[in-house]
């Protein structure tokens, strides 16, 4: 009677929770502890804020490594106070979860999600392979016997996958993604201009004035660092030619992986995916041009879809709905 079915997409850096009307949540997957008793202090957004402005009593720590759980008790104390903030006394409402997983992780991996949303308090739990969720997400026909390809750009990992049938025909999942193309801007203005720059000044520079390919229009951003050498604050002027630049060897992965996955799909459904493009999912989409690099490198339109954030919580819940159908293609644990 007090059934309720709630989808999780469980990511590197952002967690989104959806029940069958709309998106409930979306926090990053941040949790803040104590060092001691290693209770939680803060979750989410507000753990996020404290990155870097907490004594060393208070550790702030992604539990997540390039889409799979690195700290199994943070990452089931997060679910549970997420769970529990959508769905209220979960004692009384044990709702039904389907979570993602990224398509490539071992079944130790696979376990651990299982226990944490199991622990964290729910009736039931199902996995779903990310690249089939987000496919579901966006509502391409892989309920007909052609294929659909799908470039999901994550923060923590790159997921490439054609499916058909729902079920996945080939797959690749690289563990490059939004975070690492921070660290090559990182390493780039260390070595360029002997400055130390911060993650988030990294993403910054990326999502303002970021690119794939080399722009019409040059974008710059001065950014604060610190001299390498005196350990100063000192600041950098940096323009889109550059970060296109710094950028270039994870986007060459990202590249390899799409053509390795193509390399595997049977020449019937290549043909389909010529016909039909390839769908780029994630916020790594989102990059200025990474749709044209990625056309021109596979030698297939790629484009990018209308949600590429919430595609995969839309599809984990999709997912109850389609059950009969996919669920022999479900990960099992
Ligand atoms: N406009 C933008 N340009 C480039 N990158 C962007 C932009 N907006 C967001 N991103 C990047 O998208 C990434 C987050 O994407 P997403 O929310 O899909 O990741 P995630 O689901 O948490 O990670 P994963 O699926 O790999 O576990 C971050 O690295 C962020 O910097
Ligand atoms: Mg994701």
């Amino acid at each position: 009677m007090f059934s309720k079915e709630l989808g999780v997409d469980l990511g590197t850096m952002y967690t989104r929770i959806a029940d069958s009307t709309q998106v409930l949540l979306e926090e990053p997957t941040i949790v803040a502890i104590e060092v001691d008793d290693q209770k939680m202090v803060a979750a989410g957004l507000e753990a996020r804020d404290m990155f870097g402005k907490v004594p060393d009593s208070i550790e702030v720590a992604r539990p997540l490594r390039n889409g799979v759980i690195a700290d199994y008790e943070i990452t089931e104390t997060l679910l549970q106070y997420l769970l529990q903030r959508v769905s209220g006394s979960m004692r009384i409402f044990r709702p039904r979860v389907m979570i993602s997983v990224p398509f490539g992780v071992t079944s130790v991996e696979r376990r651990a999600v299982y226990e944490a949303v199991m622990e964290a308090g729910s009736r039931e739990a199902f996995l779903i392979q990310q690249p089939l969720a987000a496919a579901i997400g966006i509502d391409l026909p892989i309920n007909s016997p052609s294929g659909n390809m799908i470039i999901s750009l994550g923060g923590g990992c790159t997921e490439a996958a054609v499916m058909a049938m729902y079920g996945i025909v080939a797959a690749d999942t690289l563990r490059v993604g939004g975070m690492d193309l921070d660290e090559a801007i990182v390493n780039y203005v260390r070595r360029k201009y002997g400055v130390v720059i911060g993650q988030l000044t990294a993403e910054q520079l990326k999502t303002r004035i970021g690119a794939a390919v080399p722009q019409d229009i040059e974008n710059s951003m001065e950014v604060q660092g610190q001299d390498q050498v005196t350990g100063l604050p000192r600041p950098v002027m940096l323009t889109t030619g550059e970060i296109v630049e710094a950028l270039q060897d994870p986007l060459k992965q990202i590249v390899e992986s799409g053509r390795k996955v193509l390399e595997k799909t049977p020449p019937e459904l290549v043909s389909d995916i010529i016909d039909r493009g390839v769908a780029l999912c994630g916020g790594g989409a989102l990059l200025r041009g990474v749709d044209k690099l990625l056309t021109k490198s596979l030698g297939i339109p790629a484009y990018l879809v209308d949600n590429p954030l919430t595609c995969v919580v839309q599809g984990t819940i999709r997912g109850f709905g389609m059950l009969n159908m996919i669920r022999r293609n479900l990960p099992q644990v």
